[in-house]
């Protein structure tokens, strides 16, 4: 049977569904992934511009060198098809919990009601003095590093590489995905621990794995049970037209 329709039907037929998505599904939105050919870590070293240590010892360097860009691209990116397709399934009682590796705020702009944040939100800035939170929008960028009215120097409020995700997080992660029906894993390179795991979890809890990505990865021939090769925007539009003729 055709990957796409067989996963649809497991969609379908389902009591629980529930994603997991990487950077891929923000490419289609303007936001370079972070392996492969045309990627962040091909231009800058993560651990000269994204790791803690780097940011504590020269919190300038790593404002200038990362992220203002940064904060230019995640204000001009909007969610494309792949953040709807899955709003579109969440809509017809398809989709609960979204897991994201992605600091992008790209799911609950396209409507996702409940967004587990693995890496945290780019959206907000951090005072690392006194602990006060800004909108990113209303960032004063004049002169760098940010700093609060407190003087402290403002940090995204995100993992950065030598930081703990956030134990809530993983913790109610494996709780979903060891009692999910069906897991559909998007446009993640599926590298990067702890999130790596949590397919592996649904897999061995008897999940049915569905993965979208234009490439295979470690999960493709092992843990996933379907892979639908593709862009996370067509394949996901098509996944949910395709599950609402079967429910309609
Ligand atoms: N649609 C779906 N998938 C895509 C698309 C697309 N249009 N374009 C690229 N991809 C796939 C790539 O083939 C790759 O497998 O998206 C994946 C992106 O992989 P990574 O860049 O490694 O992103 P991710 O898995 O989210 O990285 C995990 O690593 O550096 C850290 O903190 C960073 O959260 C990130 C974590």
């Amino acid at each position: 049977m055709d990957p796409l329709l067989r996963s649809a039907e497991a969609i379908a037929s389902a009591h629980s569904v529930i994603a997991l998505t990487g950077a891929g599904i923000s490419v289609e939105s303007g936001i370079p992934p972070f392996r492969g050919a045309g990627s962040l870590w091909e231009k800058i070293d993560p651990m000269e511009f994204a790791h803690i240590g780097s940011f504590l010892k020269n919190p300038e360097k790593v404002w200038k060198g990362f992220l203002v860009g940064m904060k230019d691209m995640l204000d001009k990116a909007r969610p494309n098809d792949g953040h709807m397709g899955l709003v579109a399934l969440e809509n017809l009682g398809r989709l609960g919990t979204i897991i994201t590796q992605n600091i992008d705020g790209l799911h609950q702009l396209a409507g996702s009601g409940d967004v587990i944040e693995f890496h945290g939100n780019f959206a907000w800035q951090r005072c690392m003095d006194c602990d006060g939170l800004v909108p990113s929008s209303g960032l004063d960028l004049s002169s760098l590093p940010p700093r609060c009215a407190c003087g402290g120097i403002y940090r995204p409020d995100c993992v950065f590489f030598g930081e703990m995700i956030p134990e809530e997080s993983l913790a109610r992660s494996r709780s979903l995905a060891s009692s999910c029906d069906v897991m559909i894993v998007v446009g993640t390179s599926a590298v990067v621990q702890p999130a790596a795991m949590i397919p592996v979890i649904a897999k061995n809890s008897g999940a049915f794995i569905i993965e979208v990505n234009p490439e295979p990865t470690p999960l493709s021939h092992s843990i996933s049970d379907r892979f639908l090769q593709g862009k996370a925007g067509h394949v996901l539009k098509t996944l949910a037209e395709t599950v609402k003729g079967l429910i309609v």
